[in-house]
Formats: structure tokens, C-alpha cells, sequence
């Protein structure tokens, strides 16, 4: 009897291949407050998916969008991306499939909807609609560099306290203040060699409400994740005054547009 083939391993994001985002779009949105899921509430009149979307198609290194719509809205997210179709460049590929029940059960579903020949993978939230390109790119050209894992991050404004959570609105013991100037928030698209994405979501147990940010997962595989400079307009729409600025976003750049 002839021996197995081993299986041909992936090739790394550096060696080739295309590039694609996946957008996780699958939540409700409870701090918005009541009204459509986050990802459907309109921008200046634009869904806000629509808007995330464009921003990954912007990339030309970008050359397939897959969306994880909520579980129950794949169909209508399909409908919404073909009304949009004149809005988006000819050269993207969209997908739709359905979302799960936490964030880092949404992505797998869609990892997995990936064809073959995708060998670095971009992970954006819906919920930042206004990323700029040049953020994009840079994550992008840092994957293609060799970077397993690659997030944009900005140094915070606000100093940040660990405590200690109290029920029934307690005061809060501060447990230690880290040093502000080694801390970062990260943003998102956050880039990744495929291979490396994939094992990160076939190794790490999905515990309680699931993994918030992709690249923790990595980095419990051990592997490197490295910093890339963010942007102040790749900030994450949460809550309500959120949306009061990303319309602003949106008319400072109609007004700079126009001169
Ligand atoms: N997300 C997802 N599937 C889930 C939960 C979240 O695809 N089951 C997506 C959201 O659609 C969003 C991104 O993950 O684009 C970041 O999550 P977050 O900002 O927390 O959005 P929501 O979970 O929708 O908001 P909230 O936590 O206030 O309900
Ligand atoms: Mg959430």
C-alpha cells in the first residue's frame, strides 16, 4: 500500500498569495442602545458595514471582503452589499456568510468561508467604519514583511487603573496604576499570516464571552505580535456620543473634498 502524501503546509503571507479582510459584523450592538443591529445603523445616511466595507476595498492589496453578517441577516447584508455595488471597486470580491454568538466565534465562521489561495488575513470591525487606507496598507505591507501577527495601536490619552470589580455599585479598590507610556490601544484591521490566524482559532478554547482581540490569541500560541502605528479615525463606534463623531469624521472629510 502506498504511503500517505503528508499534507503540503500553507504558504507564509510573505511567499505570495492574495490578501483578504474578514469583517465580523455579527453583533447586536446593546451599548448603542435599542434600534438595528450596529453594523445597519446609518452613517450620513450609509450603513455603517457599508462604510467598513468600502474602507477595507479601498486597499488594492485587499482583493476579497468577506462579511459575517448577524446570524439572521445574511440574506439582507447580501441584499444591502449589491445596492452598494456602484459604491465599491470593480476589482473586490464579497462574501456573506452568518455570524455566531461572540466575536471570536464570528471570525472562525469567517475563516473558514476563505478559498485556498488567501494567505494573509485581515480581521475588521464593523464597528470602526472610518479606518483610513494608509492604516490598512501599513498592516497589510507589515504581514507581506513576515509579521505573523500585526496590530495598529495608538499610546492612550486617559492614565488607566487595575481594580479590583465590586457588585452593587461598591467603590472599586485600584489594585496597581501600569506605566501609561507602555500602554496602547489597539484598533483594528489587525493582519495576519493565515496559517497562523487559523491555529490561533484551533487552539485557543473559547472561554465565557470569547477572545475581544484576535491578536491575544496569537499571542498565546507564542508567537510575535508586533505594533503599527494607528489612527485617531479607526476608533471603534460604541456607544452613542461614538456616532456623533463619526458623522463629524464623515463631514470634515465631505468639506475637505470639496476644496
Ligand atoms: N461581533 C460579531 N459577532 C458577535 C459579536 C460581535 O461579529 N457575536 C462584531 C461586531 O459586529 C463588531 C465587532 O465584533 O463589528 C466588535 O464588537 P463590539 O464593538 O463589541 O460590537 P457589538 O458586540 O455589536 O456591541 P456590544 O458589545 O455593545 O453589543
Ligand atoms: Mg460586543
Amino acid at each position: 500500500m502506498a504511503a500517505e502524501e503528508p499534507p503540503t503546509p500553507p504558504a507564509p503571507a510573505e511567499s505570495g498569495g492574495r490578501t483578504a479582510a474578514v469583517i465580523p459584523a455579527a453583533g447586536r450592538g446593546i451599548r448603542l442602545g435599542p434600534g438595528a443591529p450596529k453594523a445597519l445603523r446609518h452613517l450620513n445616511g450609509t450603513p455603517m458595514l457599508v462604510h467598513a466595507v468600502r474602507a477595507m476595498a479601498a486597499s488594492r492589496a485587499v482583493s476579497l471582503v468577506v462579511v459575517v453578517a448577524p446570524a439572521d441577516g445574511a440574506g439582507e447584508v447580501k441584499v444591502l452589499l449589491d445596492e452598494y455595488e456602484h459604491a465599491l471597486p470593480e476589482r473586490t470580491e464579497f462574501l456573506v456568510v452568518p455570524g455566531g454568538d461572540t466575536r471570536q466565534e464570528s471570525v472562525r465562521l469567517g475563516l473558514d468561508a476563505l478559498p485556498d489561495d488567501i494567505t494573509a488575513v485581515l480581521v475588521h470591525d464593523a464597528a470602526r467604519p472610518l479606518v483610513p487606507v494608509d492604516t490598512v496598507d501599513a498592516v497589510v505591507e507589515a504581514v507581506r514583511g513576515g509579521a505573523p501577527a500585526v496590530v495598529p495601536a495608538l499610546p492612550l490619552a486617559d492614565t488607566v487603573k487595575q481594580v479590583e470589580p465590586q457588585t452593587g455599585g461598591r467603590p472599586e479598590p485600584v489594585v496597581a496604576t501600569p506605566e501609561r507610556a507602555l500602554l496602547r490601544a489597539v484598533q483594528t484591521p489587525q493582519g495576519f499570516d493565515r496559517a497562523t490566524l487559523v491555529r490561533a482559532h484551533a487552539t485557543v478554547p473559547a472561554t465565557g464571552e470569547g477572545a475581544t482581540d484576535c491578536a491575544g490569541m496569537v499571542e498565546r500560541l507564542g508567537e510575535p505580535v508586533v505594533v503599527v502605528p494607528g489612527h485617531e479615525e479607526a476608533f471603534k463606534v460604541t456607544r452613542p456620543l461614538d456616532l456623533v463623531l463619526a458623522e463629524a469624521v464623515l463631514a470634515r472629510r465631505r468639506a475637505n473634498d470639496g476644496f
